[in-house]
């Protein structure tokens, strides 16, 4: 990881954000040498990027998943990046508008209880008080075992915080 600092033109404080985009890879190397066995894993992951094998591997080695960008293309829109330009808002979709409905819960809530019941934390972030109280409120429903597989279907296996994408072509990401 050193090198890769050392290598990189970029504020370290970026370039540090985007060696949190840790794939199983990373997760091997580190249980390797680390001294202190590492709390969680912080993984993109929305309906968008499911990541099920990594998910489930890290869980299984007593790992949690703390998941960024819960909200997909959301935080990607004001950055006008290609995918979040094409790619429809989780909380237009009408798999998540349907369940919002059927559960009365906001799409960010369904999109929230999703992840938790998967067993995975969630950091969403907000600017607006008012979607702050209601994106905390998410553990007192639960969504079906079908509606939990109707979200993970639409999987598309699309990372919008990926390096690859923005300039850091590095082989760690690859
Ligand atoms: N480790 C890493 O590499 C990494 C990478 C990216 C992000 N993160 C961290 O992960 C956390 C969150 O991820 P993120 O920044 O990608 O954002 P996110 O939580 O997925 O989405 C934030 C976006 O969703 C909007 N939003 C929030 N609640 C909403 C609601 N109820 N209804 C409609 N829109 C809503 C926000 O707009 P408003 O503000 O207008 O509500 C904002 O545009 C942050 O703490 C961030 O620092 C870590």
């Amino acid at each position: 990881m050193s090198q890769i600092l050392h290598a990189s033109k970029r504020p370290s404080k970026i370039l540090m954000m985007r060696l949190f985009i840790s794939r199983a890879m990373i997760a091997l190397d580190l249980r390797k040498y680390a001294t202190i066995k590492p709390a969680t894993l912080q993984i993109e992951h929305h309906p968008y990027l499911t990541q099920e094998q990594l998910v489930n591997w890290v869980q299984s080695q007593g790992i949690a998943i703390t998941a960024y960008s819960s909200f997909g293309p959301s935080s990607y829109v004001e950055l006008e990046t290609e995918d979040s330009k094409n790619t429809p808002l989780l909380f237009e979709h009408p798999t998540i508008v349907e369940l919002s409905k059927k559960y009365g819960k906001t799409p960010a809530q369904i999109v929230l209880r999703w992840a938790t019941q998967r067993g995975i934390a969630v950091i969403p972030k907000s600017a607006n008080p008012e979607r702050l109280a209601p994106n905390l409120s998410v553990t007192n429903f639960d969504l079906s075992g079908d509606d939990l597989k109707n979200i993970s279907a639409m999987n598309r296996n699309l990372r919008f915080n990926d390096p690859m994408k923005f300039g850091e072509p590095h082989p760690i990401f690859f």
